[in-house]
C-alpha cells in the first residue's frame, strides 16, 4: 500500500481529501479470475477488478510483479495487459519499446523505484490509453518543460514523496484530461501559477508536505475545475487574501498541520462553494467572532489537535445552514466554548468536543442548536454542577425545540457519545459518577467561577517590544466578570461602577485605541510622570477576558493577575511574565527584572478610611500585584487572647470593609501581603514581604441616651492606659502574624477563619466622618 498522505480523522473527509473511496468497499468486489497466458516468471497475471479515476468499473487484465527486486522489465508482458504493476523494485531505467508495444495499458505503476529522470520513463513512449501514472517515492529531482506529453489520456499522475525542487513552468503542458495530480511529500518552496495553466480538469490536486512558506496571490486561479485542495504540513503561516481566488469549484480544503495562528478568513471568502474543511493541527488560539460565517454549504468543519486553541469566542460560527458535523477535539487547552459561540446552525447533528479541557457545556450552546442529536464530551474534567442541568437524564422538562415555525416542536434529548465514559471530575462529592447519571437535585442552581489552568500558564515570555496576549475565560452559573491585576497593582477591567467615582485618582480610559477599548479603569495609579491613560494606551482588554498588551517594556514584566468574580465569589489566576532585552541575555533581564520587583515590595500602606461601631472599613495602597493578600484581625483586650479572624483579599483589591466587629473594641488589623509567585518560581524567598503592615483603632460608641463624652485628644487616663496596654500587646503579637506563607493551622493560641470574601467595598468620600484620626494609634 502507498502510505496514507493525510491523516483525517473522519471517514468522509478522508475519501473526499484522497480518493480512495473506491477501495473502502473492496470487500464486496467479485474476486480475481484467472488469466491463461503465458505470465513473465514470478509475476501474477490475473483479471482483477478496477476503477477508472471516474469510477467506472472494469475488469481489467492485470500483471502484478510488485517486490521482486527487479532491475529490468519482467517479459513477455502480454499484449492485452491494462494494468501493470512493478512497485516496490529496483528499476532506474526503462526500454521504452516494452511499453510501446502494450496499446490497451491504461494504469502503470512504479512506484517504490529508483527513477531520478522522468524522461526515462515518458520518452519516446506515447501510450495513448494510459490513465493513471503511479511514480511516487522514485528519485525525481526536477520535471522539465512537457514531461509527459507523450501521456495524453492520462487522468491520474501520482509524484508524491520524490525530492522534487524544481519544475519547469511548462511541465505538464498536454496533460488536458488530467484530474488528479498528486505532488505532495517533496522538496518544492514554491507555488508556481504557471504550472496549472496546463491542467483545465483538474478536480484534486495534493500539495501537501511541501515547505512552502506562503502561497502567492491567485495561484490556483487557472483551477476552475478543481474540487478538492489539500495544502497540509507546509509550514503556513497565514495565507494571503486572495490566496484561494478563482476555486470557483472547490468544495473541500485541508490545511492539516500548518502554522496558522488564526483562522484565514478573509482567504476562505474566495470560495463560497466550500463543502468540507480541516484546519486541524494548527497554532489557531482562538476562534474569533466571525471567524466562520455564511459559509452557506459548509457541511463538516474540523477544528482538533490544536495545541494553542483556548477559546471559542461569542458568534465564531454564525450562520452555516448546513453544518451538519462539528469536531472540535483533542485540543489539550480548549477550556471555554462561549454560551453563544454558534448561531444559526440550524442543521448541525453532530456535536463532537471530547479530549479538550472543557469543565463545561452552556446549556445555551445546546439550545442554540435545533438539530443536535450527538455529542460528545467524554474526556473532559468535566464540572457537573450547576451547568450540567440540560444533560442530566431527569431533566424531561429541558426539550429542544425546532427552530423552523413548520415544524412542531419536537422533545428530544441530546444522545451522549460514549455515555461510559463521560464522567464528572468535580464537584468531589460527584467525582467519577457518570454525568448522565447525575440527577439535577445533585447539581446546584449558581455555582462558583473557575478559571482552568489549562488556560494560562504559570510563566510567559515575551520579546522586549512585542505583543503580550493572555487568555483568561470562566464559566460559572452567573456568568462571572473578569478583570486583570497588572504587576503594579493595577485593576484593569469592568469597573464596579460605585467604586471608580471613589478614589480621586481612579480613572476610566474609554476608546483610547483606534479599535475601541473596552471598560478600561484603574482603581490607582501608581506613575507621578505618566496620565493612566498614557500608561494604558497600549493595552488593551477584550470583551471575553483576553489582555493584550503591545510593544511591551520590561517595566510590566512581573505578576499577572486574572480574578473571575460571580455573587457566589471568585476565582483567581497568576501568570509571570518575563520581559527579555533584546540583544541582551536572558538571564540578565530576569535578573532585573526580580531585582525591580523585590524594590517596591515594601511599599504598601494600611489605612483606616473609616470606622463605625461594628464595622470599620480599611483602605491600601499597593505599588504592585499580591495575589494572595490577606488580612487579619482581632480584638484586644487587656486580659485575653482573642481569635484571629484572617479573609483573603481578592488580587485588585484595595479597600475592605471589616464587619460584625464589636462596638467600643481596640481592634488591630494586619495586611499581610503575599509572596508573589515570581519570588517563589526563583527560589527566592524576600523576607521584607513577610512584614505585615497593621493598623489599630477603636470601634465606636454605641450611642447612649445621655450625651457620653466623646473621645478627643484629651484621651482619659484609662483610655492611655488602654492604648499602652494594647501597644505592648501588639507588640508582643508580631511573632503570630511575621509568617504569611504559614497556614492559619500553624499558628498556635489563635483561630484563623476563612471568610468568603464580600464584594469589593465601596468607599464613599463625600461625607468625612467627625474627625476620628485622634483615635488612630499607628503601630507598624
Ligand atoms: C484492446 O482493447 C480492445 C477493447 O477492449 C480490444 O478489442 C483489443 O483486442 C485489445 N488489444 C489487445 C492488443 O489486446
Ligand atoms: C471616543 O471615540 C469617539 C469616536 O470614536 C469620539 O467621538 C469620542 O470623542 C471619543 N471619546 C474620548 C473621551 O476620547
Ligand atoms: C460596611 O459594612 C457595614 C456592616 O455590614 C455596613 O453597615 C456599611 O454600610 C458598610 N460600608 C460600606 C461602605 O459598604
Ligand atoms: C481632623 O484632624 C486633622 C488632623 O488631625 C485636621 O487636619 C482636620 O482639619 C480635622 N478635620 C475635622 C473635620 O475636624
Amino acid at each position: 500500500m502507498r502510505p496514507a498522505l493525510v491523516l483525517l480523522q473522519s471517514h468522509c473527509l478522508l475519501c473526499v481529501f484522497t480518493g480512495v473511496c473506491v477501495p473502502i468497499v473492496v470487500g464486496s468486489l467479485p474476486p480475481a479470475l484467472p488469466w491463461h497466458v503465458s505470465c513473465p516468471i514470478r509475476c501474477v497475471c490475473q483479471i482483477k477488478p478496477w476503477f477508472s479515476p471516474d469510477s467506472v468499473y472494469h475488469e481489467a487484465p492485470t500483471v502484478d510483479c510488485n517486490n521482486l527486486l527487479l532491475t529490468k522489465l519482467p517479459l513477455p508482458i502480454p499484449l492485452n495487459t491494462h494494468t501493470l504493476r512493478l512497485q516496490s523494485n529496483l528499476l532506474s531505467v526503462m526500454d521504452a519499446a516494452v511499453l510501446h508495444g502494450l496499446p490497451n495499458l491504461t494504469d502503470l505503476d512504479l512506484s517504490q523505484n529508483r527513477f531520478s529522470r522522468v524522461r526515462m520513463i515518458t520518452q519516446s513512449m506515447p501510450l495513448p490509453a494510459l490513465l493513471s501514472l503511479h511514480l511516487e517515492e522514485n528519485h525525481l529531482s526536477h520535471l522539465p518543460e512537457a514531461s509527459f506529453s507523450s501521456l495524453p489520456a492520462l487522468q491520474e499522475l501520482f509524484l508524491s514523496h520524490n525530492n522534487l525542487h524544481s519544475i519547469a513552468p511548462g511541465a505538464f503542458s498536454g496533460l488536458d484530461s488530467l484530474l488528479r495530480l498528486h505532488i505532495n511529500n517533496n522538496r518544492l518552496t514554491t507555488v508556481d501559477p504557471v504550472w496549472f495553466r496546463a491542467l483545465p480538469c483538474l478536480e484534486v490536486l495534493m500539495l501537501g508536505g511541501n515547505p512552502v512558506e506562503a502561497l502567492p496571490e491567485r495561484g490556483f486561479a487557472s483551477l476552475k475545475s478543481l474540487r478538492s485542495l489539500v495544502l497540509g504540513s507546509m509550514g503556513l503561516k497565514g495565507l494571503a487574501e486572495e490566496a484561494l481566488k478563482g476555486l470557483d469549484s472547490l468544495e473541500s480544503l485541508s490545511f492539516y498541520d500548518n502554522l496558522l495562528t488564526k483562522v484565514p478568513r478573509q482567504a476562505l471568502k474566495s470560495v463560497p462553494g466550500l463543502k468540507f474543511l480541516d484546519l486541524n493541527k494548527n497554532r489557531i488560539k482562538l476562534i474569533e467572532t466571525g471567524d466562520f460565517k455564511d459559509m452557506l454549504h459548509l457541511k463538516e468543519l474540523g477544528l482538533n489537535n490544536m495545541e494553542e486553541l483556548v477559546s471559542i469566542e461569542k458568534a465564531a460560527l454564525e450562520n452555516l445552514p448546513e453544518l451538519t458535523k462539528l469536531e472540535i477535539t483533542n485540543n489539550p487547552r480548549l477550556s471555554y466554548i462561549h454560551p453563544q459561540a454558534f448561531a444559526k446552525l440550524s442543521r448541525l447533528e453532530s456535536l463532537m468536543l471530547s479530549s479538550n479541557s472543557l469543565s463545561a457545556l452552556h446549556q445555551h450552546v445546546i439550545l442554540s442548536l435545533p438539530s443536535l442529536q450527538e455529542v460528545s464530551l467524554h474526556s473532559n474534567p468535566l464540572r457537573c454542577d450547576c451547568l450540567f442541568h440540560w444533560a442530566s437524564r431527569d431533566t424531561s422538562h429541558f426539550h429542544l425545540r425546532k427552530n423552523t415555525q413548520t415544524h412542531t416542536p419536537a422533545a428530544r434529548v441530546v444522545r451522549f457519545i460514549q455515555p461510559q465514559a463521560t464522567l464528572c471530575s468535580e464537584p468531589p462529592e460527584l467525582r467519577g459518577r457518570r454525568v448522565r447519571d447525575v440527577s439535577s437535585g445533585e447539581m446546584s442552581a449558581s455555582c462558583l467561577p473557575t478559571i482552568p489552568a489549562s488556560s494560562l500558564p504559570s510563566y510567559v515570555g515575551v520579546q522586549e517590544g512585542g505583543k503580550l496576549v493572555l487568555h483568561c475565560r470562566a464559566l460559572a452559573e452567573p456568568q462571572p466578570q473578569l478583570y486583570w491585576v497588572t504587576p503594579a497593582g493595577l485593576r484593569l477591567g469592568p469597573s464596579p461602577s460605585q467604586e471608580s467615582k471613589r478614589l480621586s485618582y481612579s480613572v476610566l480610559c474609554k476608546n483610547t485605541t483606534s479599535d475601541g477599548f473596552n471598560h478600561l479603569s484603574a482603581s490607582s495609579v501608581q506613575a507621578q510622570d505618566e496620565t493612566p491613560c498614557q500608561l494604558f494606551k497600549h493595552y488593551q482588554l477584550l470583551p471575553e477576558g483576553t489582555l493584550e498588551i503591545r510593544k511591551i517594556t520590561p517595566r510590566e514584566a512581573g505578576l499577572y493577575t486574572c480574578v473571575a468574580e460571580n455573587a457566589l465569589g471568585a476565582d483567581t489566576r497568576s501568570v509571570t511574565v518575563g520581559v527579555h532585552n533584546r540583544g541582551k541575555n536572558r538571564k540578565r533581564g530576569m535578573a532585573i527584572r526580580l531585582k525591580k520587583f523585590q524594590a517596591i515590595r515594601a511599599d504598601v500602606r494600611l489605612e483606616l478610611r473609616e470606622v463605625g461601631e461594628h464595622y470599620a472599613i480599611m483602605s491600601w495602597q499597593s505599588l504592585q500585584n499580591l495575589p494572595s493578600t490577606r488580612l487579619s484581625w482581632q480584638a484586644i483586650y487587656s486580659n485575653a487572647n482573642t481569635p484571629t479572624y484572617t479573609t483573603r483579599v481578592l488580587a485588585g483589591t484595595q479597600s475592605f470593609n471589616l464587619t460584625h466587629l464589636q462596638a467600643e473594641t481596640f481592634y488591630r488589623v494586619c495586611l499581610h501581603s503575599g509572596i508573589s509567585e515570581s519570588s517563589k518560581h526563583s527560589g527566592q524567598r524576600s523576607r521584607e514581604s513577610k512584614k505585615p503592615q497593621c493598623v489599630s483603632f477603636r470601634t465606636k460608641d454605641v450611642p447612649q441616651p445621655q450625651p457620653r463624652l466623646q473621645l478627643n485628644p484629651q484621651l482619659t487616663s484609662t483610655a492611655v492606659t488602654l492604648l499602652l496596654l494594647a501597644l505592648i500587646l501588639l507588640l508582643a503579637g508580631q511573632v503570630w502574624d511575621t509568617e504569611p506563607g504559614q497556614e492559619a493551622g500553624k499558628t498556635h493560641s489563635t483561630l484563623c477563619v476563612d471568610i468568603k470574601v464580600p464584594k469589593t467595598v465601596i468607599i464613599t468620600e463625600k461625607d468625612k466622618e467627625p474627625n476620628q484620626s485622634e483615635m488612630l494609634l499607628k503601630v507598624c
